[in-house]
């Protein structure tokens, strides 16, 4: 039977149409073996011993696996990413780190694109489903906006001289199932790793795509609209922009124009140099 004959032949099936339903819903990724009923209310039963997790509450969210405590997991995070010496070797620790759930469910790694000489480093939030079949930052809708933006100040993620080129990554490096937002503990378990990864390229600039890339790395809490528009002091000594996503943007056109005047801060900014 072809797929369409199937399709057809389940097609008003109410399994099929619930099914559709969760597709539709953005729930495209089985995360256990076993469906739970969330509907059923479960009688209170007292946890057994083998469920206990450390008692921190901030960090124990759906989508962590808790192995050991959440501040182990953090210090082995920070010691893989400080032992990396290379883009490679950066690459390699974060295909083996355990500590990331969502690693389980991802298709592919994705880790960065463009010209990691480039004096411009471009981080975004997470990799959506795009990203995740190719293994490559920004290459759906939003990554093609992404391109047309720093195309307009001239520069590439395909361009050989550094001075036109960006590179480009993301804050976690492994798409959340169902393209949601990372939680705060899977941005807490990623950041030495984007940290790293700034330090060993050394970027003069860095541009912040979005809330989660711009608190994570500025570690504020205000919102991205107050946020951006102006540049930050990085330890490395990068300049960090943060702006609006491009998701963002295509879901509100009109603030293309803040994003526009970002855009010409960060080329006003290159020209100077
Ligand atoms: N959105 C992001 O933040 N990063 C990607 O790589 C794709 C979409």
């Amino acid at each position: 039977m072809t797929f369409k004959q199937a399709c057809e032949k389940t097609m008003g099936h109410p399994l099929a149409e619930a099914l559709q339903w969760h597709i539709d819903n953005g729930v495209d990724v089985a995360v256990g073996d076993v469906a739970v009923n969330r509907t059923v209310a479960r009688a209170a039963e007292p946890p057994k011993a083998s469920e206990l997790k450390p008692a921190e509450p901030k960090h124990a969210e759906p989508g962590i696996a808790i192995t050991g405590s959440f501040a182990a997991l953090r210090q082995k995070a920070v010691d893989a990413a400080a032992a990396a010496n290379t883009l490679e070797g950066l690459r390699e620790a974060i295909r083996v780190y355990d500590g990331l759930e969502v690693k389980r469910t991802a298709t592919n790694l994705v880790f960065a694109d463009g010209n990691p000489k480039a004096r411009v480093m471009v981080i975004g939030e997470a990799p959506g489903a795009d990203e995740d079949r190719q293994g490559l930052p920004f290459v759906g809708v939003s990554g093609q906006l992404l391109d047309k933006m720093f195309e307009c100040i001239g520069l590439s993620r395909r361009e050989e001289d550094p001075a036109k080129a960006i590179y480009i990554s993301n804050i976690l490096n492994w798409r959340p199932p169902g393209n949601r937002t990372p939680t705060e503990a899977e941005i807490s378990l990623a950041m030495p790793f984007i940290e790293r990864h700034i330090a060993l390229v050394a970027p003069k600039y860095v541009v912040l795509m979005g809330a989660v890339a711009a608190k994570g790395i500025l570690d504020m809490d205000q919102a991205i609209s107050r946020l951006r528009g102006k540049f930050y002091d990085h330890p490395s000594g990068a300049k960090l922009l943060p702006t609006y996503h491009p998701s963002f943007l295509l879901r509100t056109p009109l603030q293309k124009k803040k994003a526009w005047q970002d855009l010409l801060l960060l080329s006003d900014a290159l020209k100077d140099k």
